[in-house]
């Protein structure tokens, strides 16, 4: 079975290459390009494709795939809102994705991130290198005792709700569906509710359009001064421009983001030499208490084994035709 493998990092070459040698008759070859209907053409001869987050697996892709017979595509990560499902079926090319893979990897990068605009870690971090020991900036508040909100309570929120409860946190929830491995310690509540009580705000419902800039200015006026907000979900839960409103408002004692809208055409590059037309990110990234990643909360040795692990046995699913939960076309 050969195998193209889009938008390859070294870090993915380094975590499927020990998985793939277990596995005899499989050959991956690891290209640069992002897959697009532009780069398709380039899996002429391969039996099935790997594809990330930020590729273009739309009716134009899957129309190049089936005409030079490509009849798999592996997705490395959970979401698939990239992917045509319609037309995936109605060509017949398999479409399996990873649904799961080590969600405390996520939610112990949001508590981080929690952690780090609470204490300003990052700014100790500088001053201490400056030979700067003065405290100035950097005072935080107890998390103990306090109330953490989380937004959606599924694999990723509940890993959340574990961790806050370690912190002796009091935990209040908003889901559309209630996670009954919670009930003892997660009381729920409205969205209003969780805005106006929690002193940490954390999100991880997906991005779907009933939750597109769920944060807004109008969900900030309803949380109390001097809140945390967390994003590790999906950049456009919030709307970053109103974001910026309430920051400016002095509403948040930090906000930490992972994920954020204009990540897009920052994934995974080095724009450090580079002057940028137009950054909200560079905006963002004034303000002392915001602190951004580069979308890394899956970045674990142990979720990166464990992408490659599924989407090996995905591929060898899909070639004996077994379907599996893992399908999404
Ligand atoms: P999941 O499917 O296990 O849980 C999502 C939860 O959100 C479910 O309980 C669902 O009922 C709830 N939900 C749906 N609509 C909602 C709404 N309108 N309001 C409140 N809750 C709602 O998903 P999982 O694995 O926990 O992932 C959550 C999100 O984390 C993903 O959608 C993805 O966007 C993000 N993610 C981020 C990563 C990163 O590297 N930063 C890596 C993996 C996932």
């Amino acid at each position: 079975m050969k195998v193209l493998f889009y938008s390859a990092k070294v870090y993915d070459k380094k975590s499927f290459e020990p998985v793939a040698e277990e596995y005899s008759d499989v050959e991956i070859d690891y290209i640069d390009h992002e897959l697009e209907p532009r780069t398709a053409t380039l899996a002429k001869g391969y039996d099935a494709v790997c594809a990330f987050v930020n590729a273009d697996v739309g009716a134009e892709t899957l129309e190049i795939f089936a005409q030079i017979g490509v009849k798999i595509v592996l997705m490395r990560c959970a979401g698939f809102n990239n992917v045509d499902t319609d037309k995936a079926k109605e060509l017949g090319i398999i479409v399996k994705r990873v649904p799961s893979y080590s969600p405390e990897s996520v939610a112990e990068l949001a508590m981080a991130l929690a952690l780090a605009v609470n204490r300003r870690t990052y700014k100790a971090y500088n001053k201490v290198r400056e030979n700067d020991y003065t405290l100035t900036g950097l005072r935080g508040m107890l998390l103990h005792g306090k109330t953490a909100g989380i937004v959606g309570t599924g694999k990723i929120g509940a890993a959340m709700c574990r961790i806050c409860r370690g912190f002796g946190m009091n935990i209040i929830a908003y889901d559309k569906y209630e996670n009954p491995d919670l009930k003892d310690y997660v009381k729920y509540v409205s969205l209003d509710e969780l805005l106006s009580q929690s002193d940490l705000i954390s999100l991880h419902c997906p991005l779907m359009d009933s939750t597109y800039h769920m944060i807004n200015i109008e969900s900030i006026k309803k949380m109390k001064d001097g809140v945390i907000l967390i994003n590790t979900s999906r950049g456009a839960l919030i709307d970053t421009d109103e974001l910026i409103e309430g920051i400016r408002m002095n509403k948040f004692f930090g906000v930490g983001l992972d994920v954020y809208e204009e990540e897009a055409g920052n994934l995974y590059v080095d724009h450090s030499d580079d002057i940028m037309a137009h950054s909200v990110t560079a905006r963002l990234l004034s303000f002392p208490n915001v602190m951004i990643t580069s979308h890394q909360g899956f970045y674990t040795v142990e979720a990166l084994k464990a992408i490659a692990d599924t989407t090996l046995q995905n591929l060898i699913d899909a070639k004996e035709g077994k379907t599996t939960p893992n399908d999404v076309a």
